[in-house]
């Protein structure tokens, strides 16, 4: 515990130094108006106005602008050796294609065939997903047609906005993201196996099973984000699509490789780079295939559990991260092995495979493959601030909760470090890590990527965090901290959104702070972003267009990296804005967090004010890009 506290002194520091450059202050308990230094010439003015008739003309003026997309660049980068030169590197796999499933269709005959078709559909009958519908509006790739002109002037400009004069560093990315399973649709088509999200996720609507049908519209999809001047594209890849029978010796579906192969071509043809997601949260179902009920586990840890317990899972994994790799690391110069795996641990065992499974994937791309490009895994910490930052009480809950949720995995993935208190005295079935697993996971995260789309406001639970750490039925565990979202004095932190989230710009610049001195590699903003309230009930599109929240959550958190990056020194290497487009989010279509609305019943997507505003911030500061 004191060595985690030890390396927040930098952060204790700025808590308490109240000098205009610190990276944070909470409060400062004073009375009066808040000092307008900009107001230093206009005080001269005299005391009373002088008021005066003239001739009236309407005297707006309007600049209209239209969004550009970036040229490719002349050359190709590559950061590996292409598949046909790797795979020599895996053992021989067997490829197949099957067809899409239906379960009124019992036709396939080839049951001698363990991977066959009637073997595949007969996964899906195991599955038995609820409500299941094959009913979007498209069954093949979509060719793309070229974004209008008429689509991408840019929106008026909100009245109050950034007044800073900082520019990004020439390797900033900036780009956008989504996830497999949120987006794609076609979950039963082209060979793909049921997962996770498939089957419990998804009950009630059968337009669940459909999302933004990305699958087929990927081109389109990718044709408008190249059209408004976005440089990278994050997705992710459904391991179920890749491998419909999840392990090892299993034959894997050409159909799910051309896809993706063809999806990052079209990225790279459009001027964009590619980052991928290994697994972001679609476990495929055969790691719950023990027990069903299982599936619907109320995990010790996490929210949901993701099957990572599972004693084969480590050893899958892997396998599944070098198929990958070998395929398309030439192309892709970030990669991403989990997405927020804390959300998705069961227990001691989850967090083990996963630390360890990230670490072989990790080694193989540095030491085998020897990647040129970046391998990390992304956590989802809202970060805890403490409730009153002047009450040890307070400061140690918040640490105690970054340490969980953080440390967990940095600490072994990036320092070589073991698991800290903060995990080992709350979790009973943790696995202890040795000095060899040590060494060798230590370094595999280039950098340390977080979701911080908010923060978390924490104070000590009743009887203390001692207590609830070994009362595995108390309500505060497993983090043992009480969460909330207000201030001492009882005012939320921020303005809320139709979620969980609070627009919390201003604790940003001390998270990232906190990161950067934590664990001294770059900090990766890996998705942020904002549902306006009530955004889904408005009865016109043109009001769901014009997102004002979204742009001033947008261009603060921005605003506040860039005082990071110059005031404090601190190396942030990029920020994916979540999401390019109001996608599924897991059971609905409710908590809207895209910078486009989808009319769902024709896939049409409409640019939101907040992207425009977005880009054109990056736009105005990169001297990559050219201006907006
Ligand atoms: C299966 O058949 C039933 C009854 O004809 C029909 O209502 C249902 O839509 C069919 N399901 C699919 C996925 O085609
Ligand atoms: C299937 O859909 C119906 C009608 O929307 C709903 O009442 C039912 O709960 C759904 N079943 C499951 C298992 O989600
Ligand atoms: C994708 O691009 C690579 C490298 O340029 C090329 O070898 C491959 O054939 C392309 N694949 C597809 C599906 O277009
Ligand atoms: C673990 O995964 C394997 C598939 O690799 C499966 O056969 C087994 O039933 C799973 N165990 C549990 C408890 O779900
Ligand atoms: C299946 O898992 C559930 C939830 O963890 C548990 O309650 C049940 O006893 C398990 N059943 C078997 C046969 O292991
Ligand atoms: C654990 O927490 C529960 C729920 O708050 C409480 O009822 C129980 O007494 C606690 N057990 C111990 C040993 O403190
Ligand atoms: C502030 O947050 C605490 C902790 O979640 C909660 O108990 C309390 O009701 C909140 N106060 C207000 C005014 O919302």
């Amino acid at each position: 515990m004191l060595a985690t506290y030890s390396s927040l002194l930098p952060v204790l520091a700025a808590l308490l130094n109240l000098s205009t450059t610190s990276a944070q202050q909470v409060y400062v308990l004073t009375t009066g108006t808040p000092a307008r230094p900009q107001c230093a010439a206009a005080s001269k003015a005299p005391a009373t106005p002088s008021y005066k008739f003239s001739s009236f003309a309407f005297t707006q003026t309007e600049t209209y602008r239209y969004a550009t997309s970036i040229p490719p660049p002349a050359t190709t980068s590559t950061y590996a050796r292409p598949y046909t030169a790797l795979s020599t590197l895996l053992p021989s796999m067997s490829t197949t294609t099957w067809g899409s499933w239906n379960p009124n269709d019992t036709a396939a005959t080839d049951t001698a065939d363990p991977y066959g078709q009637a073997a595949w559909s007969s996964l899906w009958a195991w599955a038995n997903p609820p409500n299941f519908t094959t009913t979007g509006i498209y069954s093949t790739t979509v060719s793309p047609t070229p974004v209008p002109s008429s689509e991408l002037v840019l929106p008026p400009a909100d009245y109050f906005g950034p007044t800073d004069c900082y520019t990004f560093p020439p390797d900033f990315i900036f780009g956008v993201a989504g996830s497999a399973a949120q987006i794609e649709g076609a979950v039963a088509m082209e060979g793909k196996g049921p997962n996770n999200m498939d089957v419990w996720m998804r009950p009630g609507l059968s337009d669940n099973y459909v999302t933004n049908e990305n699958y087929f519209l990927y081109k389109q999809d990718i044709e408008r984000l190249a059209a408004m001047g976005v440089r990278y594209y994050s997705f992710s890849i459904a391991w179920s699509r890749i491998l419909p029978f999840a392990l090892p010796g299993t034959p894997v579906n050409q159909a799910g490789i051309d896809h993706y192969n063809d999806l990052i071509n079209y990225t790279l043809e459009k001027g964009m780079i590619p980052t991928v997601t290994m697994l972001h949260f679609d476990t495929p179902l055969q790691f719950f295939a023990g027990n069903v009920t299982s599936r619907f586990k109320d995990p010790m840890i996490g929210f949901f559990n993701g099957g990572f317990q599972n004693a084969t899972f480590e050893d899958a994994f892997v396998h599944y991260g070098k198929l990958l790799l070998t395929h398309y690391a030439d192309r892709v110069p970030i990669w991403f092995t989990f997405n927020e795996p804390l959300l998705f641990s069961d227990n001691g065992a989850s967090v083990n495979n996963v630390v360890k499974a990230h670490a072989r994937v990790a080694r193989f791309y540095k030491d085998v493959v020897k990647g040129t490009g970046k391998i990390g895994l992304k956590l989802h910490d809202n970060f805890g601030v403490p409730r009153d930052p002047k009450n040890p009480g307070d400061v140690a809950a918040a640490n105690h909760f970054n340490a969980f949720h953080l440390d967990t995995f940095w600490n072994p993935l990036v320092l070589g470090k073991n698991y800290p208190e903060a995990f080992t005295m709350t979790i009973p079935d943790y696995v202890p890590l040795t000095a060899k697993d040590l060494s060798y996971m230590r370094g595999t995260c280039d950098f340390v990527a977080v979701d911080p789309y908010t923060v978390t406001v924490v104070s000590p639970p009743p009887g203390g965090i001692a207590d609830c750490a070994t009362n595995t039925t108390s309500p505060y565990f497993p983090y043992c901290v009480v969460q909330g979202e207000n201030n001492t004095f009882g005012w939320n932190v921020g303005y809320r959104s139709y979620s969980y989230v609070y627009s919390t710009p201003r604790y940003l610049r001390t998270y990232i702070n906190y990161l950067w001195n934590t664990f001294h590699v770059p900090v990766f903003i890996t998705e942020f972003g904002f549902p306006v309230f009530a955004e889904a009930e408005k009865a016109k599109l043109a009001d769901m267009l014009f997102d004002t929240p979204r742009s001033t959550y947008y261009l603060s958190f921005m605003t506040e990296i860039l005082r990071a990056i110059w005031e404090d020194g601190v190396h942030v290497m990029g920020a994916l804005a979540w999401s390019f487009a109001d996608n599924w989010e897991f059971g609905d279509y409710n908590a809207r967090f895209g910078m486009q609305v989808v009319q769902r019943e024709t896939q049409t997507k409409y640019f939101k004010k907040s992207f425009f505003d977005l880009v054109a911030f990056v736009r105005d500061r990169h001297p990559n890009y050219e201006r907006a």
